[in-house]
């Protein structure tokens, strides 16, 4: 696949030993349990990417080697769903609400006023920025969505901006209505499906709709979500964050390959994201992820998503930081996990697979979110043993070193 922008990804060349490895996180079922540890091994990266995983002493000679110290190494973190294209944030927002006030997504349009008046340079730092923080806390992989342009030009731009620093673009002009079309979002919507469509979809990957009371109801969801299909976007839905609702049903019947937020769910949302649906034109089975967000949840003063009766459910769940000035401004996946243990009854192994392998299904990656022979040398080290250290030692900077298709990434 081609790198952000279409060029070509930076690949290390020549090979690399990283030895010494405690505990590895596989992902794969060669490995024991959710998992797939393996103890005391070593792992060769040629070209990028993982050429070997083995015991140590059967390791093959290397150009360099980075000796792990007996830590534990994971693959890169997939952070799945984060809006980083914006301009100003909204601390005094986050204020109000730690004084009482609630969420109601009403501050977007704040945001959306800032980023129209930010040059491409000044949008291009901030992202640069948050993907910055973002690698050094172990993500290799991250989602972009635009969404705070919200006119044909400004969401163009954000999802070229966006597509500098990420494969997996979202188009997002579905955010909320903007303020000059209050009254009336009929013709917002035939923007979105119309000329802004065409604008952005040579820039994204996906589409997304926040389909929610006061943003897109079920129709315009729809609608919206059909045009971006039927032009080759991948479909991902902002659904059930404030209230119940239509929208993870939605993401089901349009074979979404996830459906975020998930924080009021009825029986029928989890049977219908515990099902597996038949690709109408490749014929193959698909299942819709269920994202959660409990950055979202601590950011607003919410209840959490109850992550135990979807696992319990065989619903596949991901975890994902949906960073943003609003309702979640970290760039953490550490702190994500930590949430997700404490709050949200996940085990720490359940919220390590879901922070990677499962934001792999999520973004339908095959090449991310595990680490085995031809998987992308994505991984980091630990200032831990354990993977379980993610979520006992909380806020703690336990990240040592992150390779990045296969290149030690600065600290
Ligand atoms: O995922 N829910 C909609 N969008 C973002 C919030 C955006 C904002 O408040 O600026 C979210 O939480
Ligand atoms: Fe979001």
């Amino acid at each position: 696949r081609p790198g952000p922008g279409g060029r070509p990804a930076p690949r290390a060349t020549g090979s690399l030993l990283v030895d010494n490895i405690g505990e590895l996180v596989t992902n794969s079922p060669a490995g024991v349990g959710p998992l797939g540890l393996r103890r005391d091994v070593a792992l060769l990266v040629e070209d990028g990417e993982v050429a070997w995983v083995g015991p140590a002493r059967d390791a093959p000679a290397a150009d360099r080697r980075i000796d792990a110290e007996g830590a534990a190494v994971l693959p890169g973190f997939v952070d799945s769903h984060a809006h980083l294209v914006f301009a100003g944030d909204r601390a005094a927002e986050f204020a109000a609400r730690m004084a009482g006030e609630p969420y109601t997504g009403g501050g977007i349009r704040t945001t959306v006023g800032a980023t129209r008046a930010a040059s491409d340079d000044e949008l291009r730092a901030t992202v640069r920025r948050l993907r910055g923080e973002a690698m050094r806390q172990g993500t290799t992989t991250i989602e972009i969505k635009s969404g705070y342009g919200l006119t044909v030009a400004d969401e163009a731009r954000s999802l070229r901006i966006a597509a500098e620093f990420s494969d997996d673009t979202t188009f997002l002009g579905a955010h909320v209505v903007p303020a000059e079309y209050a009254d009336r979002p009929d013709d917002y919507v035939g923007v979105v499906c119309g000329p802004m469509l065409a604008a952005a979809a040579p820039y994204a990957r996906w589409i997304d709709v926040f389909c929610e009371r006061g943003a897109f109801d079920v129709d315009h969801a729809r609608a919206i979500l059909a045009c971006g299909q039927a032009v080759g976007l991948g479909v991902r839905v902002h659904a059930n964050q404030l209230g119940p609702g239509p929208g993870v049903q939605l993401g089901v019947e349009l074979g979404a390959a996830s459906v975020d937020h998930c924080t009021h769910l009825s029986d029928a949302d989890v049977d219908a994201l515990a099902s597996t649906t038949v690709d109408r034109t490749s014929g193959a089975e698909t299942t819709t992820v269920a994202t959660l967000l409990p950055g979202a949840e601590f950011s607003t003063r919410s209840p959490y998503p109850d992550a135990r009766r979807l696992l319990d459910a065989g619903v596949t769940v991901a975890l994902a930081t949906d960073c943003n000035p609003g309702s979640s401004y970290t760039s953490s996946m550490p702190f994500c996990i930590a949430l997700a243990v404490r709050e949200m009854r996940m085990t720490p192994a359940e919220a390590v697979r879901a922070a990677t392998a499962g934001g792999a299904a999520a973004l339908r990656r095959r090449d991310v979110g595990r680490l085995e022979p031809g998987a992308r040398a994505d991984l980091m080290i630990l200032d831990a043993p354990s993977h379980l250290h993610l979520a006992y030692r909380p806020g703690v900077p336990l990240i040592r070193q992150v390779l990045h298709n296969g290149v030690p990434q600065c600290r």
